[in-house]
């Protein structure tokens, strides 16, 4: 990161904001000059994999966040347990881009030429794919913050069902994806930071430091007990949360401390493809 003060205080004004105030409209040129912001991503063998679909028209606003709504709905009705918000606030935007991934372009990244090798590249160019979509997503949002607006990056769209709504709603074949829906407002309020590791738990000097290893536990503990608080409340640092010793138990230091893992012994791989405990936040499941 740069010492530019300025590039810094972008970085750290890009926040997720889901209150917006109504009212507002903004000049389709300060929307091009954010889209550009998208088009200047880094993307796989530069296929630029990206088509960004702004929506300014308050008719089609309305019916994209109907969309979102019933999306928010399913998420309460069958993804019990995550903490979703509801998504009444897209109502309040100056606009909302989507960004659609276009997945042909996968083509262009390495192909495996030997059978032995075919997960080998086919996996990673998935991940390849994905990765440019979200530095595009990134770059956008970031775009956002520098013109003194806020925005939000949600993922719903990426979902089936919603993606094949918004495609038949604005007209683009659903083989593409809505992978980054990108709401752009006022915020209601000034907005505070959100909590971040600190520096010295995620940042390993030449090599991987055991001490700073996360154990399944933990991960565990995340998902069911701590990560509402950790996704919604308005602080960076879990210090200084008034009840800290409440909401992290036994998980206090390893959260807020380079020190997570004082035995730095390591685990094995696990199988985390669903929730393996719950807590406190997601009893209801
Ligand atoms: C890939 C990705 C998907 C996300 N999906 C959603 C989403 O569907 N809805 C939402 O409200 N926030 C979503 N977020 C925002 C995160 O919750 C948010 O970035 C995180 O809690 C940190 O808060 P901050 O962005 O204000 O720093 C997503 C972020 C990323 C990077």
């Amino acid at each position: 990161m740069s010492d530019d003060p300025l590039f810094q205080e972008i970085i750290r004004k890009r926040r997720s904001t889901r209150k917006y105030e109504a009212g507002h409209a903004v000049d389709r040129a300060v929307l091009e000059r954010i889209v550009d912001c998208g088009r200047w991503a880094p993307s796989g063998a530069n296929v630029q994999c990206f088509e960004f679909l702004v929506i300014d028209d308050p008719s089609i606003k309305e019916k994209v966040t109907d969309v979102y709504k019933a999306q928010a709905q399913r998420l309460v009705d069958h993804a019990k347990g995550f903490p979703a918000v509801k998504k009444d606030y897209l109502a309040n935007t100056v606009a909302i881009i989507i960004v659609l991934g276009d997945p042909r372009w996968k083509v262009c990244f390495p192909q495996p030429t030997t059978p032995e090798y075919k997960a080998e590249y086919l996996n990673n160019n998935e991940a390849i794919f994905l990765c440019s979509l979200g530095a595009a997503i990134q770059n956008i949002q970031l775009g956002v913050a520098a013109e003194g607006l806020t925005s939000a990056w949600l993922s719903g769209g990426g979902e089936d069902e919603t993606n094949q709504d918004l495609a038949d709603l604005l007209g683009y074949p659903s083989w593409m994806k809505a992978y980054g829906t990108i709401p752009i407002g006022y915020p209601v309020k000034t907005q505070n930071s959100r909590y971040r590791r600190p520096l010295d738990q995620c940042l390993h000097w030449n090599g991987y430091d055991a001490e700073q290893y996360r154990r399944h536990e933990q991960i565990d503990f995340y998902e069911s007990t701590l990560r509402p608080f950790a996704m919604y409340r308005d602080e960076e640092k879990l210090e200084t949360w008034p009840d800290r010793d409440v909401k992290l138990g036994q998980w206090n230091q390893a959260f807020t401390t380079g020190t997570a893992n004082p035995s730095r012994q390591l685990e094995g791989d696990a199988d985390f493809s669903k929730p393996r405990t719950t807590g406190r936040a997601t009893k209801r499941r």
